[in-house]
């Protein structure tokens, strides 16, 4: 069915419904979840899992957009020394535009990811910080220029206790606020037309922390930040109350932007498993309560259970089943709930 638009794909599922069957849950099959998607469906990946039939062959059936789970990042920018090395997102992004996916990027500025020649910089030559930090952002933004979906340029600024923004590098070096806007211009600068992005996690949970993201993001906007988006990665388990996702998603909204579940899982080590397809269906439903505008969509953070950086952590002693499908590439309820819920709107 893949290639199939959106009021084909519902027809069909509207046919079979019809007869008793629920078309996104035949036995082992359900519809291309993009295609009975009205917003961009996206799934985090890495350029190891491009060699792996199964992931290209799941991910590019169900999804439209493809979020670089550490390429995009200081880590994989700077792992061979302080210039930076775009070769393992560049196979990324040709990789998608040959599957006709878009890529986000996802993020330069991050208070866990400060490269060394930053922390030199700031104690040998700070006068020079600001402009080194500027064109970095710009380096990075700009050698996609024209090509990517939109950007996290700014990921994680409020602390996890969620009463103030994190100290970092960056903060000391430009302000809390300051490092936000200067990556923002200079990323607006770099790719004018690539839709901008703040992202931040718990927001579900913590209202301290969720108001903290809301005046930071207040703050950023007056002091003229081109924040075109808002991220809410939305990393939960089974035990999150029904309705804190719709909540967490209809209070960003009300700066009028787009806003982008952009990181979701739902961990299975704390709550009743079974909650977890109704946690998904409400992603969705909180998108799809949103104006059309602002639908930036719904990325799901890895594809198969045993893609998540949850079960890949061995650090983690409890087994894990956040995902739409299982360790062998077969639809879970939750990818079920998630077609039946998209089919919906
Ligand atoms: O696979 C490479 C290996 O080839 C390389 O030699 C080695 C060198 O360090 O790195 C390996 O990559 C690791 C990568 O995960 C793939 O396993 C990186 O070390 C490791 O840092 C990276 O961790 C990622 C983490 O962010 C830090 O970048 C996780 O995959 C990723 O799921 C996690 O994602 C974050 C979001 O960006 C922000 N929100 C929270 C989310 C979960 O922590």
């Amino acid at each position: 069915m893949a290639g199939l638009d959106r009021r084909t794909v519902l027809a069909m599922a509207l046919g079979l419904s019809a007869c008793g069957a629920r078309a996104v849950d035949a036995p082992g099959e359900i519809a291309p979840l993009k295609s009975l998607s009205p917003f961009p469906l996206g799934v985090c990946v890495m350029t190891g899992q491009l060699d792996e039939p199964q992931w290209t062959q799941l991910a590019h059936t169900h999804f439209d957009r493809l979020t670089p789970e550490w390429e995009m990042k200081a880590e994989a920018f700077f792992m061979n020394g302080p210039r930076e090395d775009f070769s393992r997102a560049d196979r990324i992004v040709d990789w998608a535009r040959q599957q006709g996916m878009g890529v986000f990027g996802h993020t330069p500025v991050w208070y866990s990811q400060v490269p060394d020649h930053f922390t030199a910089l700031a104690a040998s030559a700070p006068q020079r910080f600001r402009d080194e930090y500027r064109a970095y952002v710009g380096r990075v933004i700009g050698h996609w220029r024209g090509q990517l979906a939109g950007w996290d340029v700014v990921n994680e600024p409020v602390t996890d206790e969620g009463s103030t923004l994190r100290d970092c590098l960056w903060s000391q070096q430009l302000g809390h606020e300051g490092y936000v806007i200067e990556a923002f211009r200079a990323a607006r600068s770099a790719d004018p037309g690539a839709p901008l992005l703040i992202n931040e996690y718990n927001l579900e949970t913590n209202a301290r922390k969720l108001a903290t993201y809301q005046r930071l993001i207040e703050a950023c906007l007056n002091a003229g930040a081109p924040i075109d988006a808002i991220g809410t990665q939305t990393h939960v388990d089974c035990e999150l109350a029904p309705g804190a996702i719709s909540a967490t998603v209809r209070e960003l909204a009300r700066f009028g932007l787009p806003v982008h579940i952009s990181e979701i899982d739902v961990s299975t080590r704390y709550g009743d498993a079974r909650r977890q397809p109704a946690i998904y269906a409400e992603a969705a439903e909180a998108m799809a309560a949103l104006p059309e505008r602002q639908r930036f969509g719904l990325t799901v953070w890895g594809l198969r259970d045993s893609d998540s950086w949850l079960v890949r952590d061995r650090r983690r002693a409890r087994a894990d089943a956040p995902l739409l499908f299982n360790g062998a590439g077969q639809p879970k309820p939750a990818a079920a709930a998630l077609g039946e819920a998209l089919a919906r709107i």
